[in-house]
């Protein structure tokens, strides 16, 4: 596995290897046991898919560390589980492999279910795999010091108030161009601070069509709920910081019910030394058609459909649908030049605006020359849509939540001819 996205899942089977060591979608064990016991059956699944958010000092209702926290939740998390709305996860499971993909297999939810059923009973402390040892939430994870630190001016997010998206910009104050090793975002009040999305600002750039008015931008970093280990490459693999950018930092607050906050998020860029030459540069590219994106009213299932033709022989590392509360589901097919039909490479269908996990391929996709990259994003702005703000209104492109966006985000790096024929023989 050449290169590295690294989430939150990568320690987690770290910490659990040996308890369930096939991981990710392998974890698809079909097995229900007759008895399930929270100790043996049901404490590896929330460590390997809850955990993570759901421990002291989290954004979250509760912690699920032990019995006598998960005990009282046992129902609700019944409910949740088997509605797939718990763990926050919109893609088909049986569409591409992801990797670090938290999401339960249909035998992990029956567990779940019988289990519950049965009384939720603890079982035999014997059988409990060790507790995970999880990082503080305010660490850098990466140990060593970020070589810069950009940090937002202070936010107030007061209690009960509406939700806000504040866009601060920030120069970098960076001499010459850098390449960077890994980013890592650091919220202030993690209580509040929903996502960050990271974005390297520059004022012109050839071909690029998702700027707008207020400069070009480039998704650096996206951040949402759970992720504390940030991006991080191999080496060999880097993104470019370019002296001029600016970072401009898209945070997002729900506010507390009760307790006001002053953030101020922070953002950390490790390089590599200068002069370091990557061998693969990662771009990232929002597929879009941005100035033909119209919603009527009412509509259930508005369809728009947005190209993007890879000049090079490309790997696709991962795919991240961005939409506001309109938003319904987003597929990604690539169209081969050679291929007589697209092959569908992903398919979130149940998206959920309030969470826009990113969906990183297990391996890297390769795909040749010419292929056209296909995104096809579903709006719902009909009145059953429990979110949407006004299903009267013809709803168009725009940075509020209350206009649409229809972008689904790309990243990738491009590889020579050779290479791809490398990858093709060893398939
Ligand atoms: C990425 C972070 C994240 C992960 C992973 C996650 N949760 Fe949650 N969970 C949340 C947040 C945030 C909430 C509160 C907001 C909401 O209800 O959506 C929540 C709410 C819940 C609730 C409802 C609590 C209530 O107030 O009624 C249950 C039950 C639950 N989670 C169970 C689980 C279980 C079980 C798993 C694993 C299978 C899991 N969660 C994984 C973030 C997460």
């Amino acid at each position: 596995m050449p290169l590295s996205k690294v989430s939150v899942g990568a320690i987690m089977l770290l910490a659990l290897a040996g308890v369930n060591p096939a991981g990710a979608a392998a974890n698809d064990g079909d097995v229900v046991p007759e008895h399930p016991t929270f100790t043996r059956d049901v404490l590896p699944i929330l460590q390997r898919s809850c955990q993570v958010c759901h421990r002291p000092d989290m954004f979250t209702p509760m912690s699920l560390l032990t019995y006598e926290e998960v005990r009282p939740w046992a129902r609700s998390i019944k409910q949740r589980v088997e509605a797939r709305v718990m763990p926050p996860w919109f893609a088909d499971r049986t569409v591409g492999r992801y990797r670090d993909d938290p999401s339960l297999s249909d035998a992990e939810i029956s567990t779940i279910g019988r289990w519950v059923d049965q009384g939720a009973p603890r079982g035999n402390p014997a059988d409990a795999p060790a507790a995970v040892a999880w990082p503080a939430v305010d660490t850098w994870y990466h140990g060593e010091k970020p070589d810069l630190v950009v940090t937002s001016p202070p936010v107030v997010v007061p209690p009960n108030s509406i939700e806000t998206y504040p866009e601060p910009e920030m120069e970098t104050g960076l001499t010459e161009d850098r390449y960077v090793k890994w980013i890592q975002v650091m919220p202030g009040e993690s209580r509040v601070v929903h996502h960050v999305l990271v974005y390297a600002v520059r004022d012109s750039e050839d071909g690029a069509d998702d700027g707008g008015p207020r400069g070009v931008r480039e998704l650096l970093a996206n951040r949402a709920r759970g992720d504390f280990v940030g991006d991080w490459f191999e080496d060999g693999y880097a993104r470019l910081l370019r002296k001029d950018d600016r970072i401009r930092l898209q945070l997002h607050y729900l506010p507390d019910d009760e307790r006001s906050f002053t953030d101020r998020t922070s953002v950390g860029f490790k390089f590599y030394p200068p002069g370091y030459e990557p061998d693969y540069v990662v771009r990232t590219r929002a597929v879009s058609n941005r100035h033909d994106l119209i919603i009527p009213p009412g509509e259930p299932n508005a369809r728009s459909d947005a190209y993007f033709t890879l000049l090079e022989p490309t790997r696709i590392i991962s795919f991240q649908p961005h939409m506001h509360y309109r938003g319904k589901a987003m597929t990604l097919e690539a169209i081969r030049p050679d291929a007589g039909r697209p092959e569908l490479l992903a398919d979130v269908n149940r998206f959920a605006w309030d969470w826009q996990p990113t969906y990183v391929y297990e391996t890297p996709l390769t795909l040749p020359a010419g292929t056209v990259m296909h995104v096809t994003a579903y709006h719902d702005n009909s009145a059953a849509n429990r979110v949407n703000p006004d299903p009267t209104a013809a709803v168009g492109w725009g940075q509020r939540t209350i206009d649409e966006m229809n972008i689904g985000w790309l990243d990738y790096f491009h590889i020579s001819e050779e290479e791809y024929a490398a990858l093709q023989a060893e398939e």
